[in-house]
């Protein structure tokens, strides 16, 4: 019998699984569920028997991808695949696949969720500011990035995106400003909103030249990944300007550097929130389980990544 796994060490909501397991079950497939798991160990231990994979930003690598004997496909329930060996699976014939857009709006919310928090001074009682007015650039216009255009809108603020692989007409369309360079969109925008993928392009490609050129009373969001920040240039920043922000929906490599001194003008998310809520574990979890039917029964590869 086809063996479909959830490996996921940051659980799905219940009722997300249980669409799943009806998807998985009605394809005369058998779903197994690994989570919360603590060590790599039973993550290798679990693959063994899996004919495909359903994960969230656990490390899929070289390791689980030669224990997996028997994977045919993985499937990221999300848009970033960057924690799967793309070349690992390749070389062994697996079918690598995302679900894009699925979890789209839960993030936005998310940046929206930070913005808000601090303009209102993390709640502490003591007057702060509105969004409505204020300029927000949106780094990549893709799934997300369309989602904090459209909730910016109704904040009332001034929205401009610079992505440069999608078309201008898709820009106008919204109704959002369309920048021509990144650095235009810094230099214009008090509030920047991160969506671009980690990948060898933009890993630290958030760095001190582009921060510098923002203007007073900065705030950066990411709710992308950690690692298209430039970590040394971000302190650099906060030492050299004292009405720059940074709030995260992942944590820096060297959290404690950002805690102390920066407290007041850095927040951070105890655990990856942005796509945690119900409807998106639904709609990536479902997504993932029925692309897993489609491609074992009917060699469907739509959403195939690793091309
Ligand atoms: C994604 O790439 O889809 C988001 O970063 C969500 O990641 P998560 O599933 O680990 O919460």
């Amino acid at each position: 019998m086809t063996n479909v796994l959830i490996a996921t060490d940051k659980p799905f909501a219940p009722i997300a699984v249980k669409g799943i397991r009806k998807v998985v079950e009605a394809a005369g497939f058998e779903l197994r569920l690994l989570e919360g798991y603590t060590s790599k160990d039973e993550l290798l231990q679990a693959v063994i028997d899996a004919d495909a994979l359903i994960v969230r930003s656990d490390q899929v690598d070289k390791e689980v991808i030669e224990a997996a004997g028997k994977l045919k496909i993985v499937v990221r329930a999300g848009a970033g695949y960057d924690n799967i060996d793309l070349q690992a699976a390749t070389d062994k014939g697996v079918v690598a696949m995302n679900t894009p857009g699925q979890n789209s709006n839960a993030v936005a919310e998310l940046a929206f969720g930070l913005m808000v928090y601090h303009a209102r001074n993390f709640f502490n009682g003591k007057s702060g500011s509105e969004l409505k007015g204020k300029t927000l650039g949106i780094h990549a216009y893709g799934y997300v990035g369309k989602n904090v255009a459209r909730i910016a809108k109704g904040f009332g603020m001034e929205v401009s995106a610079f992505d440069p692989f999608i078309p201008k007409e898709e820009f106008e369309r919204d109704g959002v400003k369309w920048i021509e360079t990144v650095e235009e969109l810094y230099k214009g925008c008090q509030y920047i909103s991160l969506h671009i993928p980690a990948n060898a392009q933009t890993k630290g490609s958030v760095n001190y030249a582009l921060l510098s050129l923002m203007p007073d009373k900065a705030v950066l969001v990411n709710t992308a990944r950690a690692e298209v920040i430039h970590e040394a240039d971000l302190l650099k920043i906060f030492s050299t300007r004292n009405d720059f922000t940074y709030l995260s929906d992942i944590a820096p490599g060297n959290l404690s550097d950002f805690q102390g001194a920066y407290a007041s003008r850095f927040f951070c998310t105890p655990k990856k929130m942005g796509a945690q809520t119900e409807e998106a574990n639904i709609n990536a979890g479902i997504a993932a389980a029925e692309q897993i039917v489609a491609f074992i029964k009917h060699g469907n590869r739509t959403f195939q990544v690793n091309k």
